[in-house]
């Protein structure tokens, strides 16, 4: 399909003088993207070239802002296009990432029960009461790492423990799918799905399909019985709409977890002064959680699709062309934040950061995110008074899905 539509699709055909012949996805921007994404900050939308096709891509933080916010003419629909292959890992289920209003609103609706006030309290207690026994492990050890030791069990106890209340033996076949999202990363244009991928995948959508079938057929007082009650009746949901309800309130909430935790606590332990200020008070913690997720979004791009043929700040779009908003950059704006590569927990945020994106497909875990975050860190920190890295010039290795930028491993020391 590739082939023709390169050989014959007049959509490709664009200005090559916007072209620019950088790699978005290479590992100096991956491992220090700062002075990277202040410099794309001040650049007009582009062009760059993947799999022989151009695709668009923003990044000053008022063009990715209107981006977000009109999904008229941006579009989260997946329409086919060369070099787009690494962004089809929910395999066409109808998941309300890819959809847009009135099929995305509908979507976003089954999600509600998830983030009641409620059911947020609940989870904030489990989050505390699960906390503190963790930091008495890492007492006793004297030395942990913020992801695996750390980030990643207060991930999976949040959401598949407390949320969606599924018991530890079966966490495997969910953080499987997580895990395996980086294989979507690595993938080449043109190439087919990786086979590791969707062996994990087919193992969770067959997990899911039971437990929704059980859960219809006997209901009980969680998560996924209250999603199903609350909008089965009449046939009205189908059985890939909740598993891709499932699958999305897991997998857009796991690995943001661990790795905004992971960021924070790497970024407050490289600077004593920033630590000494977010262990002072409640105003100091949640400065160093909103300069983190500005410093290091989570997933820093987001996707959209030309929905027509437009000018956009200068830039000719193609009906069906995709769009690459770079969040990341846009937090890096130096228009917004001045001297954007310094990380600064005192910094007044002049506007919201990108971090959560925006628009109808705004962050819906955005609260369950800085609620569990700030349990751990705060924990962590007025906890350990001898918190530190374990080698003091420590960087991080970085993976993650196609649009993430997780930290591998930070080790750190409290004894
Ligand atoms: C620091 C943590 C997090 C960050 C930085 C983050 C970031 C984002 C961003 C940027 C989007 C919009 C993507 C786009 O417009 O293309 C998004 C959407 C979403 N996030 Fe998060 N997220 C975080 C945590 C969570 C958590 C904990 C959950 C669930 C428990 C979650 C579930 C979702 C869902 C379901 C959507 C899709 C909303 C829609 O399409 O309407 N996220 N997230």
């Amino acid at each position: 399909m590739d082939d023709i539509l390169l050989e014959q699709d007049t959509r490709l055909v664009f200005d090559r003088s916007k072209l620019k012949t950088i790699d978005l996805w290479s590992s100096a921007v991956k491992y220090d993207p700062g002075a990277i994404w202040m410099e794309w900050a001040t650049t007009p939308p582009f062009f760059v070239e993947v799999g022989g096709a151009p695709q668009a891509v923003v990044t000053r933080y008022e063009d990715a802002k209107i981006a977000f916010e009109d999904h008229e003419r941006f579009s989260n629909v997946k329409r086919p296009w060369p070099g787009t292959e690494k962004y089809y890992y929910w395999q066409g289920l109808p998941v309300v990432t890819d959809n847009d209003p009135p099929a995305h609103t509908r979507l976003r609706m089954l999600l509600a029960p998830a983030f009641s006030p409620r059911r947020l309290a609940a989870v904030e207690a489990g989050i505390k009461a699960y906390v503190g026994t963790l930091l008495d492990e890492i007492a006793a050890a004297g030395a942990f790492d913020a992801v695996a030791d750390f980030g990643r069990r207060v991930s999976a106890h949040t959401l598949l423990g407390l949320l969606l209340g599924l018991p530890e033996q079966d966490w495997q076949v969910f953080t499987g799918i997580s895990d395996g999202l980086s294989a979507y990363a690595r993938l080449p244009p043109g190439s087919p799905a990786p086979e590791e991928f969707l062996k994990v995948w087919n193992a969770g959508q067959a997990y899911c399909d039971s437990l929704i079938a059980a859960r219809r057929a006997q209901p009980q007082d969680d998560l996924v019985s209250h999603i199903i009650g609350a909008h089965d009746d009449a046939g009205k949901i189908t059985t890939p709409e909740l598993y891709a309800t499932f699958i999305i309130l897991y997998a857009g909430g796991f690995s943001s977890i661990v790795t905004y935790i992971a960021w924070t606590l790497w970024r407050l332990c490289r600077d004593p002064e920033q630590l000494a200020l977010a262990r002072a008070d409640a105003a100091g913690l949640n400065g160093a959680l909103a300069e983190s997720l500005r410093t290091d979004p989570v997933g820093w791009t987001a996707l959209r699709y030309a929905t027509k043929n437009f000018n956009f700040a200068g830039l000719e779009l193609k009906e069906g062309m995709p769009v690459i908003m770079v969040e990341g950059a846009s937090n890096y704006d130096p228009r917004v934040y001045e001297d954007p590569c310094r990380f600064d927990l005192r910094r007044t945020q002049p506007r919201e950061n990108l971090s959560f994106g925006a628009g109808v497909h705004r962050c819906i875990g955005s609260t369950l995110a800085k609620l569990s975050a700030r349990i751990a860190v705060g924990a962590v920190i007025s906890r350990f008074q001898h918190l530190r890295l374990s080698d003091p010039d420590f960087r991080p290795e970085v993976v993650g899905g196609p649009k993430e930028r997780a930290p591998k491993a930070v080790p750190l020391r409290v004894d």
